[in-house]
């Protein structure tokens, strides 16, 4: 059983002519963090408030811990934190223990428990100095973590994070990252998070959604995605002990037009390209023995997600 399940979900919001989300499948389980990857209006926060319950799916079944959605809503929410975007639902003139204290009443978590859930999760979220502070006072991070936390109160087996980074700085962003990874591996919560930072998914996410228009693009685990990626296309840089004469450069290009050739004055030159067949490799290399160029070093680049991702979006899929 998966902690959550999109089967065959599609949203057309009313007044639109197109659907926001068309069709779309797939799973997640315990501890696993899934990435949901898209362009703006692709997609993804319409997918997360389906899950969450905010919007009403046009067609289509979800399922948390096996509890559909559809039939008993109440229910298969309440497994379910979310954080979405924009709307933090903080009050601005509590501290970050009073809308703990809050909050977790509304989330009917019993009040022996609540106040010891709370200082956990202040600790947790490394907020312990800020506990009797204003949120108005908070830093953007301070108050996705505190967001965050609320959304932990009633002990849920689906985290949903919509954009959980936007706005923090680099040092914030990467505790954010550290304590999402957390809450995964150490408490086994599943998690859908969306972002529109690449290395962020490419670290922390053990699959990756790409979505478009509404449909999907790719839907793999993340290392998979990537490989498959590279072996269709590796991106390899060639790195010569001499410049390459005007000649020289048009009898390479007549071989292999994609590459591209830069000359660091007259003592080196970086030639790149992505290979299509190994062959392509072995073919450059016998020409450049024959016009006696040395090579100083060839590098293999591994795909990056960003890669992965501009050449989906870009090309509609594969
Ligand atoms: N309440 C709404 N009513 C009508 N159309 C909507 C509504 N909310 C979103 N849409 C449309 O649905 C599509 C998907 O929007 P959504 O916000 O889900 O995209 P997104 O992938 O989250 O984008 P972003 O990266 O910008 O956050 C867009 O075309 C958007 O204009
Ligand atoms: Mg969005």
């Amino acid at each position: 059983m998966s902690h959550l399940s999109v089967h065959n979900l599609c949203k057309i919001y009313p007044s639109a002519a197109q659907a926001a989300v068309d069709n779309i499948s797939f799973s997640v389980e315990s501890g696993h963090i899934l990435a949901l990857l898209g362009p703006n209006g692709a997609g993804k926060t319409t997918v997360i408030k389906c899950i969450a319950g905010l919007v009403l799916p046009t067609q289509g079944e979800i399922r948390v811990l096996d509890i559909p959605l559809a039939t008993a809503q109440r229910q298969a929410v309440s497994h379910i934190g979310a954080v979405l975007e924009g709307t933090r639902n903080l009050y601005w003139r509590l501290s970050a223990w009073e809308n703990l204290l809050y909050f977790g009443g509304i989330r009917l978590v019993s009040s022996r428990k609540l106040r010891q859930r709370a200082d956990e999760l202040l600790t947790l979220m490394g907020l312990e100095e800020q506990k009797h502070v204003e949120v108005r006072r908070f830093s953007r991070g301070m108050q996705q973590k505190l967001a965050i936390a609320v959304a932990l109160l009633h002990e849920p087996s689906l985290l949903l994070l919509d954009e959980p980074t936007l706005g923090l700085d680099v040092e914030a962003a990467r505790t954010l990252e550290r304590t999402v990874r957390e809450l995964a591996q150490q408490r086994g919560i599943a998690i859908v998070l969306t972002t529109h930072q690449m290395d962020l998914a490419e670290r922390l996410a053990d699959e990756i959604f790409v979505m478009d228009g509404g449909k999907q693009l790719a839907y793999a685990p993340t290392q998979a995605l990537l490989k498959a990626y590279d072996l269709h296309r590796q991106s390899v840089v060639v790195q010569l002990m001499s410049a390459l004469s005007e000649e020289q450069a048009g009898r390479l290009l007549a071989l292999l037009p994609s590459l591209s050739i830069e000359n660091q004055g007259s003592h080196s030159a970086t030639l790149q390209w992505t290979v299509e067949r190994q062959s392509d490799l072995t073919l450059l290399l016998a020409n450049l023995d024959q016009m006696q160029v040395q090579v100083d070093s060839v590098v293999y680049q591994k795909a990056r997600l960003e890669d992965v991702f501009l050449s989906l979006t870009r090309n509609g899929g594969t």
